[in-house]
């Protein structure tokens, strides 16, 4: 639908992806300076490492939030970039959450961490739009993470760009980390990716790229049945992001919205950042 603010879902990847220039980066950064064009209201974004326990779901309402140290990055890459959190969008969310049923609170002292600042840093390195921050459950129900993202997707009638930052394929067990460990090298590939990785990321790339609308929500969630989906995710906490965009992107008004891998990197030979967006902006008079 042309008409609302395109969805996003990045593979965020090892830390390194903040420091090092990929095709990703570069991807990251155009989806940015698109939705600066555009005048974006803010961004509402999921991660893959903040996850709220029994049944509840959090968003931050830290005024100020510290950023969560990361390895294998110059601390100059992320060290003095301010974050800007949108209390009010916050808690407009809290309350769309708290209607539709979710056990939802604000968390005044959590710090942010790489999964969310990695990408914001990189889309937007003059300065981060008003965001809006949101946990994962650390139940990692598909159905229930989808149901958040169908719960806020008509913030993109306002034109706020909702992304979900995870991974396509991502198994920190099954990752070559040598040369990264001894020569911060993350992009190294002395053998060809394993065909597990190969099979769940064509899986993740068909169901996008192939299906809309509620059916993109049915087989997003159908992915976890996936054979290879234990291989290509040792946990949940990756996918979950993914869902919660299935949700923000795969009503049956998005039954005509396109979806798009806009870059890929792959990094210690098995991961796959794959990066997608669903929908597109209008176009703007140049
Ligand atoms: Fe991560």
């Amino acid at each position: 639908m042309a008409s609302l603010t395109p969805v996003h879902f990045f593979s965020h990847g090892s830390t390194m992806m903040l420091g090092e220039e990929s095709e990703s980066a570069d991807y990251w950064k155009k989806c940015g300076d698109e939705a600066l064009a555009r005048n974006i209201q803010g961004v509402i974004i999921m991660g893959a490492h903040w996850d709220a326990l029994n049944d509840s779901i959090q968003l931050s309402t830290n005024p100020t939030p510290g950023k969560s140290p990361v390895a294998y990055v110059n601390p100059e890459k992320y060290i003095n970039y301010t974050l800007t959190p949108d209390l009010p969008t916050t808690n407009r969310c809290i309350t769309l959450l708290k209607n539709e049923g979710f056990n939802v609170t604000g968390n005044p002292t959590f710090d942010w961490i790489h999964d969310v600042y990695l990408i914001l840093i990189r889309m937007f390195p003059s300065g981060c739009p008003p965001t809006t921050l949101i946990s994962a459950n650390a139940r990692y129900d598909p159905h229930f993470h989808m149901k958040m993202g169908a719960t806020l997707r008509p913030l993109r009638k306002e034109n706020f760009l909702i992304i979900g930052t995870g991974g396509a394929v991502h198994n920190l067990y099954r990752n070559r980390w040598a040369p990264m460990l001894k020569f911060r090298d993350n992009f190294a590939m002395e053998t060809p990716p394993e065909d597990w990785a190969l099979e769940f990321r064509q899986a993740v790339e068909d169901v996008i790229t192939k299906t809309s609308g509620v059916q993109l929500r049915r087989a997003m969630t159908r992915l976890m049945k996936h054979p290879r989906f234990r291989d290509a995710h040792a946990t949940d906490d990756h996918f979950m992001a993914a869902l919660f965009v299935a949700g923000a992107a795969g009503d049956e008004e998005d039954a005509d919205a396109e979806g798009v891998l806009g870059a890929e990197s792959w990094e210690l030979t098995n991961m796959c950042n794959s990066q997608f967006t669903f929908g597109k902006w209008k176009e703007i008079a140049v």
